[in-house]
């Protein structure tokens, strides 16, 4: 599979900082971080990945040739992202831009693209974030609903989705006092590319066991997770920290899955003194 071209963001000069967004997001989710990091001596890289924001147009077709031929139809021959390539498309745009080595930080989907980058190229990899993200695979019944998600949102488009999830990427509090926050995350759901979408969660349910890696990262580490988050909650968080041996936990309070759009100071600080530790 070659590498895709990547939209991107790119500000500021200094170290380097990578920020890898969530499913179903794009790199506007990153804004906050982008002005305060790249006006803080940082160089900040944010791409979309593939199949999302202004990337939708880069799905490559069919990966699971053993299954799909080329006259079959659309629904015999899923296309899947994988997350391997998500961080080679990353890898990609640092050769492109000339990066060697750079901080990789990643949201949920985003951290597991990022423990395929950090698995692939080590040495490239001066920081890792972790933020709302899992080491596990997924089990057949999490394989299963994300399946029928792919199906559903090709079928329907992302109006469900965005509906009967912002409840749980946004804590109570998250909800009822930042009508913005809420506004954007909403509509970042909905402008999403079924297709990319689809195809990233047939490459999540496709991921591998990222647990066995977590004792050979030698990488510092900052695992960050909102209190409240019901997706990714604090023992997932604690399973990384526990296992990566340079690594610190931080806890954002009064924040669920989009910790750094619910409480970006926190989020933005606890990144700074890592990202100051480790430059
Ligand atoms: C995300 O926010 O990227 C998703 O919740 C990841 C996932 O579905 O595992």
């Amino acid at each position: 599979m070659t590498a895709t071209k990547l939209a991107f963001d790119d500000f500021g000069k200094g170290p380097v900082i990578v920020l890898l967004h969530g499913y179903p997001f794009d790199r506007s989710m990153w804004r906050e971080q982008i002005d305060s990091f790249s006006a803080h001596g940082y160089r900040v890289i944010a791409p979309d990945l593939r199949g999302f924001g202004e990337s939708s147009d880069k799905l490559q077709p069919v990966v699971d040739v053993d299954r799909c031929e080329p006259q079959r139809q659309a629904e015999a021959c899923p296309t899947v992202t994988t997350m391997e390539d998500m961080a080679r498309d990353v890898a990609a745009l640092m050769d492109e831009l000339e990066i060697d080595r750079a901080a990789i930080c990643g949201l949920s989907m985003g951290g597991y693209v990022a423990f395929e980058f950090v698995h692939l190229f080590p040495s490239r990899t001066s920081g890792l974030v972790l933020a709302g993200t899992r080491a596990p695979a997924d089990n057949d019944e999490e394989r299963q609903s994300r399946e029928q998600q792919a199906q559903r949102i090709l079928a329907e488009g992302m109006n469900g989705i965005a509906a009967a999830s912002l409840p749980k990427l946004l804590a109570p509090r998250t909800l009822a006092e930042q009508p913005k926050v809420v506004a954007r995350v909403r509509e970042m759901i909905l402008r999403a590319d079924p297709h990319g979408a689809a195809a990233a969660q047939r490459g999540m349910a496709a991921r591998r066991d990222y647990s066995d890696d977590l004792p050979d990262i030698s990488t510092p580490t900052l695992v960050m997770v909102g209190r409240e988050d019901p997706i990714r909650p604090v023992s997932d968080a604690e399973f990384m920290r526990d296992r990566i041996r340079k690594s610190r936990l931080e806890i954002i309070e009064d924040a669920a899955h989009m910790t750094n759009l619910e409480q970006p100071g926190v989020f933005n600080q606890a990144l700074m003194d890592f990202l100051g530790s480790i430059h």
